[in-house]
């Protein structure tokens, strides 16, 4: 179906430019923060594979799902379904994703805040002092329980997703992804190449890679499944989104192809990164969501030159989490400027700010507000539980059967559009229609039910 397509929407530059933002939003902290800690207490191996066949079973064909959706309709994505299929209800889909993005984007500020502060204190020095353990630990905690400083670098870095986002999507997300995506990688290679050398880092190479299944259980397996929807950045419509900027030439199943590739890749680097050191440090890898600010200030504090390492770290963490906050806010700010027609400007500014406003209980879930709790689970975490384990993959099983169901003939003609594969349409569309609804159904009901 071709809609009566908005002439002035804005279009990625390049195919280049498109992969490295789509990667940008998808490598984030979810690969450098999340993964690792979530990977520590689920037991190392048995997770790291489950994720990756998640990656490629469910993850692929979802994310192909949403960036032709995104491409078919030009639209964000509650105007997407609307367009694609008028007088549906799947528009609440579009509507659950963007209350998802929200929730995401609040505590992400959060995280990101907490990297701003320590790159702030490795540009000052103050990183050479955390030489062990209990210190290490004590700046974390003294750092997150005190609220106010928390919302102050959380402001900060909300600030800095509105100065890339107000700039538009090839002047500012588009351009600033194709210089910081470079350099992520470079100070990831730099970091590995150090963390691997210290001495017992070989420890932490085993827990990464060596097979263990007597750990892998029904939560290990929707842990697994909620950090490949949520590292992938899927089930919420950021992929549409990015879609709807798309040029018709570009071919959708080697970009998803290599979007997740650079994910999945970046997540294991990371791990390679960072659990070298855990062990070298002898600190316990199952630590949870402190484990990255705790355990490497003090791996780069018994290195000369330590407040350089450290800031180079924390700027990989900070680039890394901007790449992936401005996909969550561009999100909000299409759905503003194509259905409220707001200007980008102030979509920008007023979805930046309920955001910020959103996430200040998670902000002080670990200092004033840690009593407050849900399920037993405070603030903080109960938002990361909710979102990554099942509002994600939830979106990601309506967004598959809309495509392979729900859209109709308009499907098979987008798809090919710029690809012209018709085998590998058919396997998609298989995929789509049944491997990864049952698969993401299944996991989840045996969890729940
Ligand atoms: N993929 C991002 C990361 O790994 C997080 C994210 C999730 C971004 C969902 C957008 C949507 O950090």
């Amino acid at each position: 179906m071709q809609l009566d397509q908005n002439a002035t929407r804005e279009n990625w530059g390049s195919k280049l430019g498109f992969i490295l933002a789509a990667a940008g939003s998808a490598i984030g902290l979810g690969n450098i923060w999340r993964f690792p800690y979530v990977l520590g207490e689920n037991g190392g191996f048995a997770f790291l594979l489950i994720y990756i066949i998640c990656v490629i079973v469910v993850g692929l064909p979802i994310m192909g799902a949403e960036m032709v959706i995104g491409r078919g309709s030009r639209r964000n994505p509650f105007g997407a379904f609307k367009a694609l299929l008028p007088g549906s209800m799947w528009w609440v889909v579009g509507a659950i994703g963007i209350l998802t993005g929200f929730l995401i984007l609040s505590y992400y500020n959060v995280v990101a805040g907490w990297t701003l502060y320590y790159l702030f204190q490795s540009v000052t020095g103050g990183i050479s002092e955390l030489t062990n353990g209990e210190i290490a630990s004590s700046t974390f905690n003294g750092f997150v329980t005190n609220g106010g400083l928390v919302v102050l670098f959380q402001f900060i870095f909300t600030f800095l997703g509105i100065f890339v986002v107000s700039q538009g999507v090839k002047g500012g997300i588009e351009r600033y992804s194709k210089i910081l995506m470079p350099t992520l990688f470079i100070l990831l290679v730099l970091l590995i190449g150090r963390s691997v050398t210290l001495p017992g880092s070989m420890d932490g190479l085993k827990f990464l890679f060596t097979p263990d299944f007597s750990k892998l259980n029904g939560d290990v397996i929707l842990e697994a499944m909620g950090q490949a929807f949520y590292s992938l950045s899927l089930g919420m419509g950021v992929m549409i989104t990015y879609g709807s900027y798309l040029d018709r030439k570009t071919n959708i199943f080697s970009s998803t192809a290599t979007v997740a590739s650079l994910d999945a890749g970046i997540a294991v680097l990371a791990g390679i990164a960072i659990f070298p050191a855990v062990f070298a440090m002898g600190m316990d890898p199952a630590d949870g969501a402190g484990l990255t600010y705790q355990v490497l200030p003090m791996v780069f504090a018994q290195l000369p030159m330590a407040n350089v390492l450290s800031t180079l770290f924390f700027l990989l963490l900070t680039i890394a989490a901007i790449t992936s906050a401005i996909s969550l806010l561009e999100v909000m700010v299409s759905f503003a400027t194509d259905e409220l027609k707001w200007t980008r400007s102030r979509a920008t500014i007023i979805m930046a700010a309920v955001a910020f406003v959103l996430g200040v209980p998670s902000a002080l879930s670990f200092g004033a507000w840690a009593d407050v709790t849900v399920f037993g689970l405070g603030f903080f975490d109960l938002v990361d539980y909710l979102t990554a384990n099942i509002m994600l993959p939830l979106g990601g099983i309506l967004i598959a059967i809309f495509a392979g169901w729900a859209w109709g003939n308009g499907v098979k003609k987008e798809m090919l559009e710029g690809s012209g594969q018709e085998k590998l349409y058919k396997v998609w569309l298989w995929a789509v229609r049944i491997l990864a609804p049952i698969a993401v159904g299944l996991i989840l009901v045996f969890n729940f039910v």
